[in-house]
């Protein structure tokens, strides 16, 4: 049976990485994506995904543009990570705009949980200001939302602080609001997707396809992170999308890419490539140095009731099976 979907994302290299495995899956009924500000400006993540979204043949799909900044703090980037525009490595030769609604994202949400008597999942693979404004604009609409799928959360490791992940830091306080709305709530923490990482002899399998999506996933993939090389070197931040011949061999040698949000889309795909339990989880919004860290109370020392335990959280991953189903996923588009 397919599940009915809405896919929140703030489309740097993972996003669109997640995008290329969510599009080709038949499990996934995809009624709408929405955009949010996060690895990059509101603008580019939206111009990465419409563009993205045409380049795997899916202008059925319809997209909105959501929120520039989170609920009350200023932007946080990681254009260091992902590159000036996003997608490092990757250039469109135009922009595709066809699919791109002129309503706000949290009005799409709001339309696409109420055209149907299907409850429908939200998969939010960025900071979830766009989920919160929904809950907070829209109550009525709660009870439509079969749960929410998160990117983010960790309880002992964080990026890039050492105890918070990036989708929870940018937006604590819409954190707060969405894992205690009482929506079920599933997250894929660091702990996971630190372990789901696509390495460089695997990055090779996709030059052998030769096929424009597997070009294109090759190619951000190296364009991810900062690597080693590339820390030393001069970045020309106006030509940055095209990477150094030293970056790309670094990349090609050693840059193993950490595939957060394709690993989050997996669990809807197929959640036997994970284990899960349920824990009662709380954020900090106040902390001098803790800011985003996400309690996650795995030795019940507060003593809640399981209706209390407010996350299902991912704990382990098939890291084989998970890049098989990914590799697999780029194959489709022949
Ligand atoms: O911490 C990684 C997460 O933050 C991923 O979703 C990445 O795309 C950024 O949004
Ligand atoms: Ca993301």
């Amino acid at each position: 049976m397919k599940e009915r979907v809405i896919i929140d994302c703030d489309t740097g290299i993972d996003d669109a990485l997640a995008l290329v495995l969510a599009l080709s899956r038949p499990e996934l009924d995809i009624v709408g994506i929405t955009t949010v500000a996060g690895n990059v400006d509101v603008e580019n993540t939206t111009r990465n995904t419409c563009n993205v979204v045409h380049l795997l043949g899916r202008d059925d799909i319809r997209i909105a543009k959501g929120e520039p900044k989170p609920l009350e703090r200023e932007p946080l980037r990681a254009s260091g990570v992902h590159g000036v525009t996003g997608l490092r490595g990757y250039t469109f030769d135009s922009d595709w705009k066809e699919n791109l609604l002129d309503i706000h994202a949290v009005e799409f949400m709001k339309r696409l949980l109420e055209e149907s008597d299907e409850k429908t999942t939200i998969i939010a693979i960025g900071p979830v200001t766009n989920v919160a404004k929904l809950l907070i604009e829209h109550p009525e609409v709660k009870d439509r939302i079969r749960r929410i799928v998160f990117m983010g959360t960790s309880y002992h490791c964080g990026n890039p602080t050492p105890v918070s992940t990036f989708n929870v830091l940018v937006d604590p306080e819409a954190f707060r609001k969405v894992i205690f709305s009482g929506v079920e709530f599933v997250a894929c923490p660091l702990e996971v997707t630190k372990t789901a990482t696509i390495e460089p002899d695997e990055v090779e399998r996709l030059d052998a396809m030769g096929t424009p999506v597997a070009r294109f996933a090759a190619s951000i993939i190296r364009g991810y992170g900062i690597t080693k090389i590339g820390a030393d070197e001069k970045i020309d931040t106006a030509n940055e999308e095209v990477i150094s011949e030293n970056r790309l061999k670094a990349a090609k040698e050693s840059n193993e890419v950490t595939m957060h949000d394709p690993a989050t889309i997996a669990y809807v795909i197929d959640p036997s490539l994970f284990t899960t339990a349920k824990y009662y989880c709380d954020v900090e919004c106040k902390g001098e140095l803790t800011t985003g860290f996400t309690l996650i109370d795995k030795n019940d020392y507060y003593k809640k009731e399981d209706d209390e335990r407010n996350l299902t959280l991912m704990e382990s991953i098939d890291r084989p099976r998970f890049i098989d189903l990914f590799l697999d996923s780029v194959r489709r588009y022949g």
